[in-house]
């Protein structure tokens, strides 16, 4: 069984959608649990469920894990993040940094520590992060590029405790993906297509293939890495 954090919609939905098209049973573990519902209901295959999920309540963690967890957890797929509106660093205060490292770097955190005693009772299993080009390049947006950072970290470190159980720990960073992020913005996601050497912006499924490769025994001698998949954006910043 994989487990996917913010399934309900863009790239989570994606990898949701990719994985049991492969044969997956998917958990779909969204904030958005009426959303999360639908998107269960649609996945291609049997045996899918939604749960309700907010990564940054541990109670709510817990009990997302506890629910799922006695089904046989085999991956878990860190998707729940993004990023918010705030001001230049000097007027960005306290508050919007506890809430970006909270959502995306703790929030990886708790699912990684409640899932890890159920993938270690299976033969092998995997964890993927989504991160972000903001980890590995400046463009701004402190807070979030900071969280996405440490998650970059938090991949290496657990890929090595987790090595010898027979626990991968990987993570993709995406560039710009067209999802719902975009849509409040000028021209949309697009607009940032002159950065990409491949001529566009991403699709969720541009993310959701590498979430399934590393996520899948192709990749069973991979682990502590974090690809990016950006359409060569990080070749030239
Ligand atoms: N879209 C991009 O250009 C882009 C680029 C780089 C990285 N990312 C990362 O990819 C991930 C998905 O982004 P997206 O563009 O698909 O966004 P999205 O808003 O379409 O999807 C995010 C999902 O996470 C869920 N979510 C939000 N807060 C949550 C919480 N506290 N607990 C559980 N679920 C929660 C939302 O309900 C939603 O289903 C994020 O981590 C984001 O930082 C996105």
């Amino acid at each position: 069984m994989v487990l996917v954090t913010g399934a309900a919609h863009g790239i989570g939905r994606a990898c949701a959608g990719r994985l049991a098209a492969e044969g997956a049973r998917v958990v779909v573990a969204d904030l958005d649990g009426g959303e999360a519902n639908e998107v269960a209901l649609r996945l291609p295959g049997d045996g899918h469920r939604a749960v309700a999920l907010d990564v940054t309540k541990p109670e709510s963690v817990d009990e997302a894990f506890q629910t799922v967890g006695g089904e046989g957890l085999d991956v878990l797929v860190n998707v729940a993040g993004g990023d918010t509106q705030h001001g230049s660093f000097e007027d960005t205060g306290d508050e919007v940094w506890h809430q970006m490292i909270q959502l995306n770097l703790i929030g990886v955190v708790r699912c990684c520590r409640a899932a890890i005693p159920h993938l270690r009772r299976r033969s092998r299993a995997a964890i993927v992060n989504v991160g972000s080009i903001n980890a590995h390049t400046s463009l701004g947006s402190e807070p979030y590029s900071a969280a996405k950072a440490g998650v970059v970290s938090l991949t290496t470190n657990l890929a090595l405790s987790l090595g010898p159980g027979h626990i991968r720990v990987n993570g993709v960073a995406p560039g710009t993906i067209r999802t719902r992020v975009w849509d409040d913005q000028e021209g949309g996601a697009d607009r940032l297509q002159p950065l990409y050497p491949l001529g566009r912006v991403g699709e969720p499924d541009d993310i959701a293939a590498a979430v399934a490769f590393l996520a899948s025994d192709d990749a069973a001698w991979i682990t502590g890495h974090t690809l990016p998949v950006d359409g060569g954006f990080l070749t030239n910043h």
